[in-house]
């Protein structure tokens, strides 16, 4: 089989890895993948918004499978776009990604089908937001209703924070168009748990589940970023917490998707506030997670291209989902300063020391080659150095003894990704 995975980070290179150990794949192609991808996979210079091209390339190379993995294409419909050209594509069409698309629509979903998620409001106009918060309670959340790469979202502590943040959502346009609809919703809390699931439509499984760490700074403190590290699998989502879930929300979406004529097929990952009322939806989105996926893939036992085609097919209902009885930590080295500014094109090495050892990988996000053919950092997030362990300490302290191989100047980390499990 020929595969085609689409997107750039992280996540893609994770894809790709678990691909590349599938009997059934004599080729990956990654569109337009990184530099550590090209460890497995054949980088193509097309990015993953230009659908014709990617169509044109997948029917000129004859590729039997793809496999999409950022959110912007699938909410822009590119799995549609496939489709229509008769080719085998591994993601929601636009009508489902919109779970993700619009938290405005994922909201009302799961009002209308009695799905646990925080209290919360929609609204299209500033003048309502600001009226509405003169009676709310403190703290509450914005969100911006589009996707803005996950920095969308304010919490804000008192009334004059939260009309600061429709300002900064509505009329300043912080977030562009994402900002034309808001929620506000409750405050929640309780541990966090991302839960990646597959489904067919009809059919829902679920990997093991993972912790993310959003914020720059040790201690949660610090700016929302794309994700610092992460950790699987997170020892507050217990047996019973797992039960819940199955039976009040990841079947009954797939089943909200289907009755709304919106059938979900692809990766579906519900964000979770483990609350004292129990679990509660934060978020869904449309695709893997990233980083989540570097620590939920290395543990997958199962060929990830018959889970796919499974998807794809409708029969997931017959595939058993397996995951090794371990634990994965992975920590992200960043270039000093993100999320705000930040310098490239350092040299980067000690990628192969890692990479050498059984149960550690280092997945690249932002690498690059430069002229002289040196690998050199090239974003905010450069690399998530994965390692696994026989628990969760012992991954976490092999994570953290790898990322001493790997050298760039401006190198920087959180030091406490996975620090949570010490007080479980
Ligand atoms: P989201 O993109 O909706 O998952 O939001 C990003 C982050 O904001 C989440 O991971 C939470 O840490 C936080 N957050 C979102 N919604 C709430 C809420 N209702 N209560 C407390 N924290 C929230
Ligand atoms: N790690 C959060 C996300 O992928 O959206």
């Amino acid at each position: 089989m020929k595969v085609l995975v689409v997107g750039s980070g992280g996540r893609e290179h994770a894809i790709c890895w678990a691909i590349a150990k599938s009997e059934k794949v004599d080729k990956i192609y990654c569109a337009p993948g990184n530099a550590g991808v090209s460890e497995y996979a054949e980088c193509v210079n097309i990015g993953a918004m230009d659908f014709e091209k990617l169509v044109a390339f997948a029917k000129e190379e004859a590729i039997d499978l793809t496999v999409i993995g950022m959110d912007d294409p699938l909410v822009a419909g590119v799995v549609d776009a496939f489709e229509e050209a008769g080719l085998r594509v591994f993601g929601p069409r636009a009508n489902a990604a919109i779970i993700e698309g619009s938290k405005a629509f994922s909201k009302d979903l799961m009002k209308k089908y009695n799905i646990p998620t925080a209290a919360y409001e929609n609204f299209t106009s500033p003048e309502a937001a600001l009226e509405y918060l003169e009676t709310a309670k403190m703290p509450i959340v914005l969100k911006a209703s589009g996707l803005a790469l996950g920095k969308g979202v304010l919490i804000c502590n008192t009334l004059e924070e939260a009309k600061e943040g429709v300002k900064t959502l509505m009329l300043d346009k912080q977030f562009g168009s994402a900002g034309d609809t808001i929620v506000i919703e409750e405050f929640m809390t309780g541990r966090e748990v991302s839960v990646l699931a597959f489904s067919d439509g009809k059919t829902i499984k679920c990997m093991t589940s993972a912790q993310d760490h959003k914020r720059a700074k040790d201690g949660d403190q610090g700016l929302n970023t794309g994700g610092m590290g992460t950790f699987s699998p997170s020892p507050f989502y217990t047996k019973d917490v797992e039960e819940f879930c199955e039976k009040y929300i990841y079947q009954p979406t797939i089943d909200a998707m289907a009755a709304e004529g919106r059938p979900f097929v692809g990766v579906l990952f519900t964000g979770l506030m483990l609350t004292e009322d129990g679990p509660k939806v934060l978020e869904y989105n449309c695709r893997f997670g990233d980083p989540e996926t570097q620590v939920v893939l290395p543990r997958m036992e199962n060929d990830i291209v018959e889970v796919f085609e499974a998807c794809v097919d409708g029969t997931l209902d017959q595939i058993e989902l397996s995951f090794a009885d371990n634990a994965a930590v992975c920590v992200v080295l960043a270039s000093a300063g993100y999320p705000e500014s930040y310098e490239k094109g350092f040299e980067i090495t000690g990628i192969d020391e890692v990479n050498a050892m059984e149960g550690y990988h280092v997945y690249h996000a932002g690498s690059k080659f430069n002229e002289e053919g040196k690998l050199v950092t090239n974003g905010g997030r450069v690399l998530g150095v994965t390692a696994l362990g026989a628990d969760l300490k012992e991954a976490r302290a092999n994570a953290y003894e790898a990322t001493k191989f790997v050298h760039f100047d401006n190198k920087y980390m959180r030091t406490d990704i996975g620090k949570a499990i010490d007080e479980a």
